[in-house]
């Protein structure tokens, strides 16, 4: 065995090496790991993990003195022979916790461990700020919406004031800002679509009318409805970008239905094929609703993005915000707009497109038939049609690994789409490695 299904968290309470003994120890109560298993050794689990090697020792020597592993002098440690997992007969292993398991999550950026400093700076700036007295302005703090207007006519060709910038703690926050203003009606969703925007939109008391994802929608496909929800830079998460005609169609549609695009622009800057494409708001803003989010290139936990209602909304937006206080908090505005001015986050896009291209062509290069992609890769997923079966022997080869694999079924409402989506922001490189020759053996 040359590794093991395990995941330390440098920004967790626990120090590393405790992290470490805790999940070791759930693979073997749960017989993952089984008695008389072989571990890799410190000095390779350490290499792997990205950690020094005391941290693997400590983890070892703790689990021995607990008598889950002993050492054999000269061929290594093994798990030990009366760490027996509770009802495990030798032919079958049992699941491993869902706990342990690696998500390929479409969802975790990564973040280039040399933009710490940068965004240690940020904080410290927060923590030298004096935060308002008050409740501040409702739209977001005035010099971080000048940042963000300049940001948004510089890369995604949205040429707004800083006044018709809204601050948000996130795409779905904003959205709940739009619902709850708009007048009543169902709201349309991509299918396959974006989970939480469909549970934003049923969370809002309002019904969700699917709009299938690579269709052209018109007129008549939005006729009643008060919103429909898309995202044209990378559909999420078919991956397609929306056609030239197909965008003019749906902004005349919802012009003639009344009803408001919601434009999720979430990862349009992290593409590598070609330039990013431009926001679809740059053909109308009359009838579209901008949402951005620093969670592709930030870590998301931030929860921070900014929204540029159309001018009929802002209005009502600002004054529901006024009296909900609803707004993004103070300290994660402040840090914004420190990593805006200082270049932060436009290098983190920069750093992160590379490794992002490098991973994709990994994945492509490990994928083999019946497996197709669903569209050019872009952003920090790639999507891979194929029949459910061969979809779920994926996904239960790299469960066994100790990765846990999306499937394109589970972004479906009314749509019968298969496949697997592969998120590879948030792994090591070498969990990538892992997890791409499992799905491999799974699909072959
Ligand atoms: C389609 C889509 N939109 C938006 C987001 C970001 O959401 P938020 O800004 O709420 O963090 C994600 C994150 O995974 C996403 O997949």
């Amino acid at each position: 065995m040359t590794a093991l299904p395990v995941r330390l968290d440098r920004g967790a309470a626990d120090p590393l090496g405790v992290q470490l003994s805790t999940q070791v120890r759930d693979l073997v109560a749960c017989g993952t790991l089984r008695r008389g298993d072989r571990l890799p050794s410190t000095r390779a689990l350490a290499t792997d993990l990205g950690v020094a090697r005391s941290v693997t020792e400590q983890a070892y020597d703790q689990l021995v003195a607990e008598g889950w592993l002993t050492t054999r002098r000269g061929s290594g440690t093994f798990v030990a022979s009366d760490a027996a997992p509770r009802a495990v007969d030798g032919s079958r292993r049992a699941e491993t916790p869902a706990v342990n398991l690696v998500r390929l999550s479409t969802g975790e950026p990564w973040i280039d461990p040399r933009h710490r400093a940068g965004w240690r700076r940020a904080w410290r700036e927060v923590s030298a700020a004096t935060p308002p007295r008050g409740y501040g302005d409702p739209r977001g703090l005035p010099e971080l919406r000048v940042a963000l207007a300049d940001r948004l006519a510089r890369t995604r060709g949205l040429v707004v004031d800083p006044d018709e910038v809204v601050v948000t703690a996130g795409t779905t926050a904003g959205m709940r800002d739009l619902l709850a203003v708009l007048p009543p009606g169902s709201v349309g969703v991509e299918d396959p679509g974006y989970r939480a925007a469909v549970a934003t939109v049923l969370d809002a008391g309002r019904a969700v009318v699917d709009l299938p994802a690579e269709r052209r929608h018109d007129g008549a496909t939005l006729r009643g409805l008060a919103a429909a929800y898309v995202t044209p830079a990378h559909q999420h998460p078919l991956g397609r970008v929306m056609p030239a005609g197909d965008r003019l169609a749906l902004l005349d549609g919802a012009r003639a239905a009344g009803a408001v695009v919601l434009e999720d622009d979430y990862d349009s800057e992290l593409r590598y094929d070609v330039a990013p494409v431009p926001a679809l708001a740059t053909l109308g803003r009359d009838d579209v609703a901008y949402l951005g989010t620093a969670s592709k290139s930030a870590p998301p936990g931030l929860r921070i993005g900014w929204m540029v209602p159309p001018p009929r909304l802002l209005d009502a937006v600002v004054g529901r915000r006024a009296v909900v206080h609803d707004d993004a908090s103070w300290p994660a505005q402040r840090a914004l707009l420190t990593l805006l001015r200082d270049g932060w986050l436009d290098a983190a896009v920069r750093t992160a497109r590379r490794v992002y291209a490098e991973r994709a062509a990994r994945v492509a290069a490990t994928m083999a038939a019946p497996a197709t992609p669903a569209a050019t890769s872009a952003g920090m997923y790639s999507t891979w049609l194929m029949p459910q079966p061969a979809a779920l022997r994926a996904q239960e080869s790299a469960r066994r690994a100790g990765f846990d694999l999306p499937l394109l079924s589970d972004y479906c409402r009314s749509a019968r789409e298969t496949g697997v989506v592969i998120g590879f922001g948030g792994l090591t490189d070498a969990e990538l490695d892992r997890a791409l020759a499992a799905i491999g053996r799974g699909l072959g």
